[in-house]
């Protein structure tokens, strides 16, 4: 069996589908080409049947992916197999994933018998298989199915044609002995094992993503499914960063290799931590701010003698830089252009204008401008096709109320203003907004944090609104803290129109017949 594991990449459908986590169709492709860039073998790049939006950008990366083969999500019905050929099929190399759950509490859901979803399985990935070569079959809910049943689906999507088996610990349950022998029993029970992949997709609900999917691989798992910054339903799925760092530090214990170019991971983490508002935690492994920071003075003597006296890998190991350059209002364009692309921002000409214009007034506020800060700022750069965009605020505050927002912000291309009061000058910035786009979603969570030190800090405000179950999250950063409330509001506000766009078609499986084929 080869040592070569092969990384596949659910940021943009598991990741996304996580409450909140919303990307637009221009933050999607760049991550995709930051994922392909870095050498994901595998994107799942979307669930084409989920939306127009989901569909158009599973095609546009199919279109322009390098290296990376392209997979797109697909329920195990003709329809949506359909639909998800039709947006993979540009890629060099694409593939389908098709899924069903078969543990007891999944089967129950459609209210199929064993055989009955037996059937199912094998029609589905019959079809698939005549639509592409390269086909992904996965028992969801694996780690709660049956063995015997297990083995039984295993081996009908196998001889149906499957060239990878996903065994998915969809809630987060099993442990890493169990995960290990789970892969092992398959390969050893299953005819025909020997001539697929076998591939592991955990979920962290119990914190064991990680030592299960690595557990996974000893047991003879080649494909480790995984996300940037572990991003993913409920309590995330494996972080792809510990995943690859865990075999290339440890590789005496665990001697696999991936084709991932480690120095990529903070770039694309930083990115991924900003298109999904999904902030990193200080201390999350291998990304978190402080994985390198060594502030007790017993750990910076250590650190002065011999850096590996604290320190397993090197930070230029993950693409982190060991310099923090600070500029300030006399740095020049390049300067903040070569800064930003070591940041892992690639900006356009255009782009560049835009960004270095913010990046002057926030120097002219600020004395100096560290890395952090252009983190921030980039996070506030909005969307070419935002349906919301503050054009100017000003508000009144102090002891003597009332507390008043003068607004006035574009909606759908037209300005619009409008003065409002408030409990405090946050609240009627909000109500500003509010009145200006009536919306009836529900303010869940408002949080600010101060992105440096000093009194001129930029504050980076994140908001989380909630519309009919759907959840969108929103960012921005500014010196005023106001401004950088409203904008918050505001971009979230622009997310959950997107998400709006999105059917939830979510897991029920309650077709009418799975054999309808798709328009
Ligand atoms: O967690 C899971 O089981 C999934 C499947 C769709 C593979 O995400
Ligand atoms: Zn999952």
């Amino acid at each position: 069996m080869t040592n070569h594991v092969l990384i596949f990449d659910t940021t943009l459908r598991d990741g996304e589908q996580s409450p909140g986590a919303t990307m637009t169709h221009a933050e999607k492709l760049e991550i995709a080409s930051l994922l392909d860039e870095m050498g994901v073998d595998i994107i799942e790049a979307g669930f084409p049947i989920a939306s127009e939006g989901d569909f158009n950008a599973v095609s546009e990366i199919a279109k322009n992916a390098v290296n990376s083969t392209i997979c797109g999500l697909s329920r195990a019905n003709f329809k949506d197999i359909d639909r998800c050929w039709e947006a993979v099929k540009h890629a060099k190399s694409p593939r389908i994933h098709t899924f069903i759950g078969t543990s007891p509490l999944h089967r129950a859901i459609p209210n199929l018998t064993q055989d009955e979803m037996a059937e199912r399985i094998h029609d589905c990935v019959t079809h698939a298989r005549n639509l592409c070569d390269n086909v992904q079959w996965s028992s969801m809910d694996a780690t709660r199915t049956e063995e015997d049943y297990l083995c039984r689906t295993v081996e009908i999507a196998i001889k149906a044609g499957a060239t990878t088996i996903n065994i998915p610990d969809t809630v987060g349950y099993t442990a890493p002995r169990e995960s290990a022998d789970l892969i092992k029993m398959l390969i050893e029970r299953v005819p025909g094992a020997d001539e697929v992949i076998f591939a592991t997709h955990c979920h962290n609900d119990l914190g064991m993503a990680t030592a299960n999917s690595l557990a996974a691989v000893e047991g003879g798992a080649r494909q480790i499914e995984c996300t940037i910054n572990g991003l993913g339903e409920r309590a995330g799925n494996t972080a792809l960063e510990e995943v690859v760092m865990a075999m290339k530090v440890r590789h005496d214990i665990m001697p696999y290799q991936t084709k991932i170019d480690t120095t990529k991971i903070m770039n694309i983490s930083r990115r991924v931590a900003t298109v999904s508002g999904f902030n990193v935690q200080f201390n999350k492994a291998i990304v978190g701010k402080n994985a390198f920071a060594h502030e007790s003075g017993i750990h910076q003597d250590g650190m002065l003698k011999n850096a590996e006296t604290f320190e397993i890998m090197r930070p230029a190991d993950v693409g982190l830089s060991e310099t923090s350059l600070v500029m300030g209002k006399h740095s020049g364009r390049a300067a903040l252009r070569s800064k930003l692309e070591e940041l892992g921002f690639t900006l356009g000409d255009n782009e560049l204008m835009d960004v270095f214009v913010r990046f002057k007034e926030l120097a002219d506020r600020k004395k100096e401008v560290f890395e952090d800060d252009l983190i921030a700022l980039m996070r506030t750069n909005d969307a070419e096709d935002d349906h919301l965009r503050l054009k100017s605020l000003t508000v009144v505050c102090g002891t003597e109320g009332p507390q008043t927002a003068e607004m006035t912000m574009t909606v759908g291309g037209e300005d619009k203003s409008i003065k409002t009061t408030g409990d405090g000058p946050v609240d009627a910035a909000f109500s500003a907004v509010k009145a200006l786009f009536p919306h009836a979603a529900r303010l869940q969570l408002y949080q600010v944090h101060a992105v440096t030190e000093g009194t001129d800090a930029q504050a980076t405000v994140s908001v989380r609104m909630e519309e009919e179950g759907r959840i969108a999250t929103g960012q921005s950063a500014d010196t005023d803290t106001v401004v950088a409330s409203a904008k918050a509001y505001i971009n979230a506000l622009n997310r959950l129109i997107v998400r709006r766009a999105q059917t939830d078609v979510g897991y029920d499986e309650k077709a009418v017949s799975y054999k309808d084929a798709g328009e």
